[in-house]
C-alpha cells in the first residue's frame, strides 16, 4: 500500500490528535456542555481574526460563507466593486450575478496583484457602490492582494464595506480584521484551521451589521441577523456541525499556545525553504505578490504542469495541486498550509525534481532540495 501525502490547498492534512478528539461520541447541540464548547471556540476565534466583531459558524464550505456574505449585505440591483485576478475572484462575480446584484469587476491579470488606486477609482466612478468584494489571498494564482491599503480606501466610505474572502489566508500571515478595516472576513475549515472540510466562518463589523439590516436578498439558512441573535442565546440557529466545532477547539487551543506570531512564522519558514527550492532547480513563481499559503510554480517550457501533478498523486502517493481554468497546465502548487512541517517541503520538492526529470526536464536531482535543507538548517 502506497504512503499518501496531502499538499494540496485544501483539503488539506489533519492532526491526529485533531481527528480523534472529532472521533469522540457525539454530544448534542442543545445541551450545556456544548453550549459552553460553542461560546470558547467562539472567543478564541477572535484572537484568530484579531477582531471584537462577532464571529458566525455556518455548517458549508467556504463558498457558503461567501455567498452569505452577498446575500445578507446587498439588495437585487445593487453595484458591488468586485476584485477579479483568479477563480475565486471570479467566484465574487458570479455570486452577485446569481442574487441580481450589479458586479462592477476589476481584471486582474492572473498573477499579479490588484492596483489599490484601482479600487479607488471604481469607487469613486461608482460611489453608490455597496461593497468591494476582494481575496486576501486568490489561491487559483497564488497572489496576495493589498487588502490594509483597501481598507484605508473603504474605511472612508460609510456606505461601502469591504468585504475579503480569507479562506486561505487568515492564519496563514497578519490580517488584522479591526484595525485594517475589514468589514466581513470569510474563512473555512479546510485550509489554514487544519481541519476537514464543512466549516464557514464568517466575522462582521458593526458598519457590516447596518447593512444587514437594509438587505432585501433572498436568504433562509444563511441569515447573519438569526445567527446573530443565536449567539446571544449560546447557541446556533440550526444544529452544527458538532465535530467539527470541537475539532475547531482543539485547533485554536494550539494556535493559542503557539501564539499568532508562531503560526505565521511557521508558514512563512515552509513557504520560503519551499519558494529558495523551486529557485535553486531553475524554476520561476507564477505570483509576482506570493503568499507564504502555497508556492505556485510555472511549469517549465515544453512541461504540462498537470503531468506533474498526476506523476506526484499515481506514482509517489504525493498530492500537490494544478492549475485552474486559464492556468491549467501552465502552474503546479504545492500547499504550506495544514498539519505539515519542513520535512513534508522536502518531500514535495523532491518529488518535484524527479517527476520533472522522468518528463525530459534538465534537472539536476537533489539542487532544489540541498537548497531548501540550506534554507531551513539556517532559518
Ligand atoms: C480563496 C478561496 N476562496 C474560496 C474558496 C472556495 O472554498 P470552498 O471550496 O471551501 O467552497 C477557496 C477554496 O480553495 C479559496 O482558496
Amino acid at each position: 500500500m502506497k504512503k499518501r501525502y496531502l499538499m494540496a490547498p485544501g483539503p488539506v492534512s489533519v492532526a491526529p490528535e485533531v481527528l480523534s478528539r472529532m472521533s469522540e461520541p457525539i454530544i448534542h447541540h442543545r445541551s450545556p456542555q456544548f453550549s459552553a464548547i460553542l461560546t470558547k471556540v467562539r472567543e478564541d476565534l477572535k484572537y484568530l481574526y484579531q477582531t471584537r466583531n462577532d464571529i458566525l459558524i455556518f455548517a458549508s464550505s467556504g463558498t457558503g460563507g461567501m455567498e452569505a456574505s452577498v446575500t445578507n449585505l446587498l439588495s437585487p440591483g445593487d453595484k458591488a466593486i468586485v476584485v477579479r485576478g483568479g477563480k475565486f475572484g471570479e467566484r465574487w462575480a458570479e455570486l452577485c450575478e446569481a442574487y441580481g446584484a450589479e458586479p462592477v469587476n476589476i481584471d486582474v491579470e492572473w498573477g499579479q496583484a490588484v492596483d489599490p488606486a484601482d479600487v479607488e477609482k471604481a469607487l469613486n466612478d461608482h460611489p453608490e457602490a455597496r461593497a468591494v468584494f476582494v481575496q486576501a489571498h486568490e489561491t487559483s494564482t497564488g497572489v496576495k492582494h493589498p487588502v490594509e491599503a483597501l481598507g484605508e480606501i473603504v474605511k472612508k466610505r460609510p456606505g461601502t464595506l469591504l468585504v475579503v474572502d480569507a479562506i486561505s489566508a487568515l492564519g496563514v500571515y497578519e490580517l488584522k480584521t479591526d484595525e485594517w478595516g475589514l468589514d466581513v472576513v470569510v474563512t473555512g475549515s479546510q485550509k489554514s484551521l487544519a481541519l476537514p472540510p464543512g466549516l464557514s466562518l464568517v466575522s462582521v463589523s458593526e458598519k457590516a451589521w447596518a447593512l444587514c439590516e437594509e438587505s432585501r436578498m433572498p436568504k433562509y439558512y444563511f441569515n447573519f441577523l438569526k445567527e446573530r441573535k443565536a449567539i446571544a442565546r449560546e447557541t446556533t440557529a440550526y444544529t452544527p456541525a458538532v465535530s467539527l466545532i470541537i475539532g475547531l477547539g482543539v485547533v485554536l487551543e494550539q494556535i493559542k499556545a503557539v501564539g499568532l506570531e508562531g503560526l505565521f512564522k511557521h508558514h512563512k519558514r515552509l513557504s520560503e525553504g519551499t519558494k529558495a527550492g523551486i529557485r535553486a532547480m531553475g524554476l520561476e513563481l507564477f505570483s509576482k505578490s506570493p503568499c507564504e499559503a502555497i508556492t505556485v510554480i510555472k511549469a517549465p517550457n515544453g512541461i504540462d504542469g498537470q503531468e506533474v501533478v498526476k506523476i506526484l498523486r499515481e506514482d509517489y502517493g504525493i498530492t500537490i495541486a494544478g492549475g485552474q481554468a486559464q492556468a491549467k497546465g501552465k502552474i503546479f502548487r504545492i500547499a504550506h498550509i495544514g498539519h505539515l512541517s519542513e520535512w513534508d517541503m522536502i518531500i514535495a520538492l523532491s518529488a518535484v525534481e524527479r517527476a520533472l526529470k522522468s518528463l525530459g526536464h534538465p534537472v539536476e536531482l537533489g539542487k532544489g532540495v540541498a537548497a531548501a535543507l540550506e534554507y531551513f538548517a539556517n532559518n
